[in-house]
């Protein structure tokens, strides 16, 4: 087992040490893994081309580790435990020699239809346990997974296929969530009419049975791939450094890219990550809420579970369905331990009324934990009292997809907690805040732009195809560092508080999405010229949509231009990127340069117009009272 940290104290002896020698560190723990060739050396890097390399030389399969590594000893505890949509139907409990016959049948399967080392296979798929199958399956032969989040629309599905030049699809026939059936596989059709060549199968997963068209030559059934395969499969050995997956996500500018992660540092990272911050205990049922199309479920229901032999749970349905009760009924239900959501869940939990939760019971509950957006005072107070029963310890885990792992964080029930504080670096992390110079800011009572020094073994390695991009997105913009695009303040004692993003990414409950993602969604609707999008505080979202547009003539019916412009970012991103609130303006504040002013466009948003700033040197000062005033009548 890696190092289990107990005590604050140990905490702190725990990190000086990994900051003082990070490779004996990391060595120590990467030690307790099955590596089929030891690393000649621990780390090589440099964050200028960027080069990071983690266990250099070393050889291994981190399904081995996930599975055949716990056989012996666990191989009849469950492994995963999947709670459908529908609550009337049974839950599934998969033990650990029953995933392992599943991903080594489906990974022959695989190989059997030609994939092998290297090959991409985008998984487009609900949350089933098929799903996890297919993720390992595809890192059992050493293939690279693309995870897409299965609410993508069709051409955001298509982008992702092309830039990875996928190989295989692997989907299913509709997801089932809450009351609706999502025709998940009509989805990849569309998606593979527009140009996604390298594509030569597509396998489908009976999910819901209803009916889907299959295109003969290139579409198979799941059940029929598998069929006669043997549920034993020699794990393909790759490097240390060789791609595990890519996990596609949005960035200030272009289309989202994809970040890639490797096998070894990811496997250590996660693992080592899982087992202290939530304060993991043999034989716990742990509850993630994540959908596994985001890294969250990557590294924290698949991975960093499986690596540490705990039981996971998979949860196909919404919060909200059938009712506002459903996370506390699976949490008795399978008496779970550790529960991980989101702060936009929590909020629409709470929103709900407290009907939902009083009187409930919930014994097992010991720690809970948050992820993916700030979390804000009352909400916090909600769940340590109602949901916690002000009994348990709540970790507020900040990380990105970049990061593969948590970064910052409180260790349950060690760190002291206080409310929206991410608190202190995981050990191993090394952040500092700097200023617009670069500048690095000292002390505590300090607000700035959040940056790591020192890599840390699940830092991305680069963005698939396009090394540069990687480069000038993280370690441009302050040499030496990764900038991770937050802003975030350090009190008293060294602890964070993480404030938000600093570019143009929006966080809408808790999905990251790039503002100049969503503006040429909106450019390509009927009559619109030019459009600027900016986030606006949402009681529920965290943020919300907030979407100025320029009109090629008057509107005449602004309902049926509104449903024109949702109807076109649905098709063009999906739901998730749906404006909240449209507003036509006659023209956007642009400086004499012709960049827009979206300071001045996120205080109208915000409802802030008391001190907009000087707002003389702009090309066209005159807008700025025009929008503020059509703003009010939204
Ligand atoms: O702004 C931060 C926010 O989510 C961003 C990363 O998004 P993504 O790559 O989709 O990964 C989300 C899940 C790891 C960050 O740049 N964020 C994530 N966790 C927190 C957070 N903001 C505040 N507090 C957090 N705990």
């Amino acid at each position: 087992m890696t190092l289990q940290i107990r005590s604050f104290e140990a905490y702190q002896r725990v990190y000086a040490r990994s900051v003082a020698d990070p490779e004996g560190f990391w060595a120590e723990q990467a030690h307790t893994f099955q590596w089929r060739k030891p690393w000649r050396q621990v780390l090589k890097w440099n964050f200028r081309e960027p080069r990071v390399k983690w266990f250099v030389g070393g050889r291994l399969n981190i399904t081995e580790n996930c599975l055949d590594r716990h056989l012996e000893k666990r191989g009849r505890q469950t492994a995963l435990i999947w709670e459908p949509n529908n609550p009337s139907r049974k839950a599934r409990k998969i033990t650990y020699r029953q995933l392992h016959g599943l991903v080594c049948q489906f990974a022959n399967a695989l190989k059997a239809q030609g994939v092998k080392k290297g090959d991409r296979i985008c998984i487009y798929m609900p949350m089933t346990p098929e799903l996890a199958v297919a993720v390992l399956a595809c890192a059992r032969l050493g293939a690279i997974h693309s995870v897409v989040f299965a609410g993508f629309s069709a051409v955001s599905l298509a982008d992702r296929i092309k830039d990875a030049q996928v190989k295989v699809v692997l989907t299913s026939d509709y997801n089932a969530r809450g009351a609706k059936n999502i025709a998940v596989k009509q989805i990849v059709d569309e998606a593979l009419t527009l140009g996604c060549d390298t594509v030569e199968r597509v396998i489908v997963h009976q999910n819901t049975g209803d009916p889907v068209v299959m295109q003969e030559g290139r579409d198979m059934w799941w059940h029929d791939v598998i069929k006669g395969k043997r549920k034993q499969c020699k794990p393909t050995i790759v490097d240390s450094e060789d791609m595990l997956f890519i996990l596609y996500t949005s960035g200030s500018t272009g289309k989202p890219k994809g970040v890639v992660h490797t096998h070894g540092g990811y496997m250590v990272y996660t693992e080592f990550t899982f087992r202290n911050v939530f304060q993991y205990e043999e034989g716990d049922v742990y509850w993630c809420t994540a959908d596994i199309g985001w890294v969250t479920g990557h590294s924290y229901i698949v991975y960093g579970p499986l690596l540490a032999g705990a039981t996971t749970v998979m949860f196909e349905g919404v919060p909200t369905y059938p009712d506002a009760g459903r996370f506390w009924d699976v949490i008795q239900r399978h008496k779970v331990n550790i529960f991980y959501t989101a702060p936009t869940a929590i909020r629409a939990l709470m929103a709900a009324g407290d009907q939902w939760i009083k009187g409930r019971r919930m014994p097992s509950l010991r720690v809970l934990g948050t992820v993916g957006e700030p979390i804000n005072e009352e909400a916090w107070q909600w769940y340590h009292e109602r949901v916690g029963k002000k009994r348990c310890p709540i970790v507020d885990t900040w990380w990105q997809t970049e990061t593969g792992g948590i970064l910052i964080t409180p260790l349950a029930g060690i760190t002291p907690l206080k409310p929206c504080y991410a608190s202190y670096p995981f050990p191993g992390i090394q952040p500092c805040l700097v200023d617009a110079n670069g500048k690095e800011l000292e002390g505590d009572g300090v607000e700035g732009m959040l940056c790591i020094k020192f890599p840390w073994p699940s830092i991305l390695r680069t963005t698939f195809g396009d090394h540069e991009r990687c480069r000038q997105t993280y370690f441009a913009t302050f040499k030496d560092k990764y900038f991770t695009g937050d802003g975030a303040r350090r009190d008293a004692g060294g602890i964070y508080r993480i404030i938000g993003r600093v570019d143009d990414v929006i966080n809408v409950s808790g999905h990251r999405i790039g503002t100049a993602e969503i503006e040429d969604a909106i450019n390509k609707s009927p009559n619109v010229v030019e459009s600027a999008v900016v986030g606006y505080p949402h009681d529920i979202k965290g943020q919300g949509i907030y979407a100025y547009i320029i009109t090629s003539g008057p509107v005449a019916d602004i309902a049926s231009f509104r449903k024109n412009v949702l109807d076109t970012v649905t098709r063009e991103i999906g739901p998730i990127a749906k404006p909240d609130k449209i507003q036509v303006v006659p023209g956007l504040p642009k400086t004499r340069s012709g960049k827009i002013m979206r300071r001045i466009l996120r205080k109208i948003a915000e409802g802030d117009t008391s001190n907009l700033g000087d707002t003389s040197t702009l090309l066209n000062p005159e807008v700025v009272d025009d929008i503020q005033q059509g703003s009010k009548s939204l």
